[in-house]
């Protein structure tokens, strides 16, 4: 059956006994509120670890005051029955392993130092990614991702992985780890999943039972004109194009919004659509092709009624070098 541990003491003592084995250890870090493309990511290490550990932590110090800490969904029961089925799927296949462990630490185990409030004084050690952390998402959440670093590495060292998995949907935070851990020779791979999505395009996430009815019908809009740049992107590069110009092509993902925009009495604000480089996330005015480019997005969804609080959408396409 799976095992839980609560502590960092308790998880450390069960990864001993896993080293003895050499046994080697896939993790997926997340949030709870486990859905379809949290599962993909542990069925994609269970196929390629013998072991896999799963960890949910709602992490304040990547939440700011404003943000949504206090109503961020926590359902760990619902988490726990669906690692549980996923178990018995993983049995029926020939993946090497399965969710043997699940860690669920509370917030003073995991910042001994001082609960971090983003904005209040934060006590203790914390691991910054510059300048990576500041474009993007960075710009409107630039607390975001040096809490993500600062608890990926405190979760790397208790739970000592060979490999961790993350999805695509949160590119700049691979982006961001990856260059982690190689800068500080963390002693781990990190793997990218792809992004898991609805029928209609939309991409999961926990936070899409926020939208409510009207919104969630109109939410696919995000993908559908990230897919409009790229379409517009690939036309030149099959006409013979070396170089792109992102205005002529973020145009075609613009129109898209903008034809969209008010339908069913739901309005949103963007917040960006860019084309940055794969590296350093610099925004590009052109893409060369033979580097390709991280074309994402970010769509705040206005309220429809009073009930509602704006909802931020995230979703992101890779235009590969051609
Ligand atoms: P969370 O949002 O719970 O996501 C956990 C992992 O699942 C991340 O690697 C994320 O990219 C991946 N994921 C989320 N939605 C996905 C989707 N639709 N398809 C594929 N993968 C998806 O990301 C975090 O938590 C936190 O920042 C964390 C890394 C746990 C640090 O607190």
């Amino acid at each position: 059956p799976l095992k839980l541990y609560a502590t960092v003491k308790d998880f450390r003592d069960h990864r001993r006994a896993l080293l003895k084995q050499s046994t080697n250890v896939g993790f997926i870090p997340t949030m709870g509120a486990l859905h379809a493309g949290h599962l993909s990511l542990m069925r994609r290490a269970a196929h390629e670890c013998e072991a896999v550990v799963v960890s949910i932590f709602v992490n304040p110090a990547q939440f700011a005051p404003t943000e949504d800490l206090d109503v961020y969904p926590r359902t760990l029961e619902a988490d726990i029955t669906a690692i549980e089925n996923l178990n018995q799927e993983l049995e029926k296949s020939d993946a090497k392993g399965r969710v043997e462990s699940l860690f669920v630490p509370t917030v003073s185990e995991m910042y001994p130092s001082g609960i971090p409030q983003v904005e209040a004084e934060q006590r203790g050690a914390f691991v910054t990614v510059q300048p990576l952390a500041s474009k993007l998402e960075g710009i409107t959440r630039p607390h975001f991702f040096r809490g993500v670093a600062t608890i990926c590495t405190k979760l790397f060292n208790i739970v000592q992985p060979d490999r961790a998995y993350f999805g695509q949907k949160d590119v700049q935070q691979s982006v961001v780890l990856k260059r982690m851990v190689k800068d500080l020779h963390m002693s781990l791979e990190i793997q990218v999943c792809d992004t898991g999505r609805e029928k209609d395009g939309l991409a999961m996430s926990s936070r899409n039972v926020y939208l409510g009815v009207k919104r969630r019908k109109v939410a696919p809009v995000l993908y559908k004109t990230l897919r409009a740049v790229e379409k517009a992107y690939w036309a030149q590069v099959d006409k013979g194009a070396k170089k792109v110009r992102t205005s002529s092509v973020l145009e075609a993902g613009l129109n898209v919004l903008d034809g969209a925009m008010g339908s069913d009495g739901v309005n949103w604000e963007l917040e960006y659509l860019s084309l940055a480089d794969p590296v350093e996330l610099e925004e590009l005015s052109e893409i060369d092709v033979r580097e390709g480019a991280i074309l994402s997005a970010a769509l705040k969804m206005l309220p429809t009624s009073s009930e509602e609080a704006p909802v931020r959408l995230i979703d992101n396409i890779i235009l590969k070098a051609a």
